[in-house]
């Protein structure tokens, strides 16, 4: 092997082992999450945030039919859903846009007037009668009830202005006046892996985690009102949702990339780990990563997309890998990616793994802390309700994770099932509404 593919190779295995994470490193993951969740529900400072959701896991009973509003990262939705009573339900219609990124970042007037305008199309033949929404805000929000909450910070590139500390539902609500949509009522509030969680619970009662892996990342989870030590009414036997709001933990050991991502982004030193897992970051990860071989002159990215901010996404992360053992033009011509060498894209294929294993394997690491705070001996069966791109797209992703979990938990990881719950946010919420009525 000649020198310079040696010193190509070394330089390669150096930022792999930067992204490595060791069976020891997992524990300590877990040790520490524990702490954090314990420190959360105690209101103590405490990077897991543990918003209680005011709601316990749907019966599955619950009947009607609601309209669901849905916000979450990159999109909006909105959906009728008719529920039976029998853990069936189907959605009647729905109806999707995107959120512009102006009004991501403008006023928080503008970008509700815009949800609002996007419901009253929705419903444009209805001019009147009663209506409940179930409203599933993808952002932490600290509820003082099951139908009101303050934003208590923006994410995922979100920072319309006017917004946080405000009761996120009483805004919706006037620009649902504003629109002439004064008839509808905001029934429930729910964060998007609440609605998760509730919309697989209608069916299957074992479910209590609901996780999302998409543009950001959080999960939530059933906890006892007894150990819900903050929260005034933890008295009585039943069990509430508790939004964990993950993304803020930030007791890993970042690498010299995260770091730079970190520094870009417009809330640096927040939502550490969603930095390190979550879609909107994972490629822009891994391409700060592949430039480190390119500044030391290992590999050739001149005329290539991934020399810009932005040059790589994650989703070109998943057809790297889905594309490997293919022919270089095959290869390219999938990811979309130009300006790589053939015989530079084993190196860039190496790295994106690394950075997909690392976020896949914390992920693990955190379910395996929710459901062992749950239940020390897994003694019971539970399902984990997962939405998102992330994990619906990315088979590396998605294995490595169910993989890693399974480690973790050991002898009866037998018990813990994951569930893909494709749009449980939405339908959720509507669920949420009917439980709660
Ligand atoms: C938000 C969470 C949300 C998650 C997934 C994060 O950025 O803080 O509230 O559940 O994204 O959408």
């Amino acid at each position: 092997m000649n020198s310079k593919i040696k010193s190509k190779n070394r330089t390669l295995r150096e930022i792999e082992r930067k992204f490595h994470l060791s069976n020891d490193d997992l524990a300590k993951i877990i040790s520490s999450f524990h702490d954090e969740m314990k420190t959360g529900l105690a209101g103590k400072k405490s990077d897991l945030k543990m918003l209680p959701a005011f709601t316990d896991a749907p019966s599955g009973k619950e009947k009607g039919t609601f309209l669901a509003l849905d916000i979450g990262g990159t999109n909006l939705r909105v959906i009728e859903a008719s529920l039976s009573g029998n853990g069936s339900l189907k959605v009647l219609r729905s109806s999707k846009t995107r959120i512009p990124a102006a009004l991501m970042n403008g006023s928080g007037t503008a970008l509700f007037d815009f949800i609002a305008s996007h419901i009253a199309k929705f419903l444009h033949t209805k001019k009147s009668g009663k209506f409940k929404l179930g409203f599933t805000f993808s952002f932490p929000v600290k509820q003082k009830s099951l139908a009101s909450g303050l934003l208590i910070t923006w994410t995922k590139g979100f920072t319309a202005s006017g917004v946080v500390g405000k009761d996120v539902t009483k805004l919706l609500q006037m620009a649902l006046r504003r629109t002439g949509l004064g008839f509808v009522e905001i029934a429930a509030l729910a964060n998007d892996t609440v609605g998760t969680l509730a919309a697989c619970a209608y069916s299957c009662q074992s479910c209590d985690v609901g996780a999302i892996f998409g543009t950001g990342t959080n999960a939530c989870y059933l906890e006892k009102l007894s150990k819900i030590k903050k929260f005034g009414g933890a008295k009585g036997r039943g069990s509430m949702i508790i939004n964990i709001e993950w993304g803020n933990f930030s007791r890993l050991t970042r690498n010299e990339f995260d770091i730079v991502i970190d520094k870009k982004s417009n809330n640096p030193g927040k939502q550490v780990m969603e930095k390190m897992i979550s879609g909107m970051y994972l490629g822009e990860l891994a391409r700060i990563a592949i430039g480190k071989l390119y500044d030391l002159g290992e590999i050739e990215l001149e005329k290539s997309s991934l020399r810009r901010t932005g040059g790589l996404h994650t989703s070109q992360l998943s057809a790297l890998e889905t594309a490997k053992g293919e022919k270089y033009s095959e290869i390219i011509g999938k990811t979309g990616l130009s300006g790589i060498r053939e015989e530079d894209l084993p190196a860039v294929a190496a790295i994106s793994r690394a950075v997909v294993t690392r976020a896949a394997k914390i992920s693990a690491a955190c379910l395996a802390a929710v459901i062992m705070k749950m239940d020390p001996q897994i003694a019971r069966k539970h399902t984990i309700a997962v939405d998102g791109a992330l994990y619906e797209n990315h088979p590396g992703f998605s294995r490595t994770l169910r993989n890693s979990l399974k480690n973790l938990l050991g002898k009866n990881s037998s018990g813990v099932k994951i569930r893909k719950t494709a749009d449980g946010s939405g339908i959720g919420v509507a669920v949420i509404a009917a439980a709660n009525r």
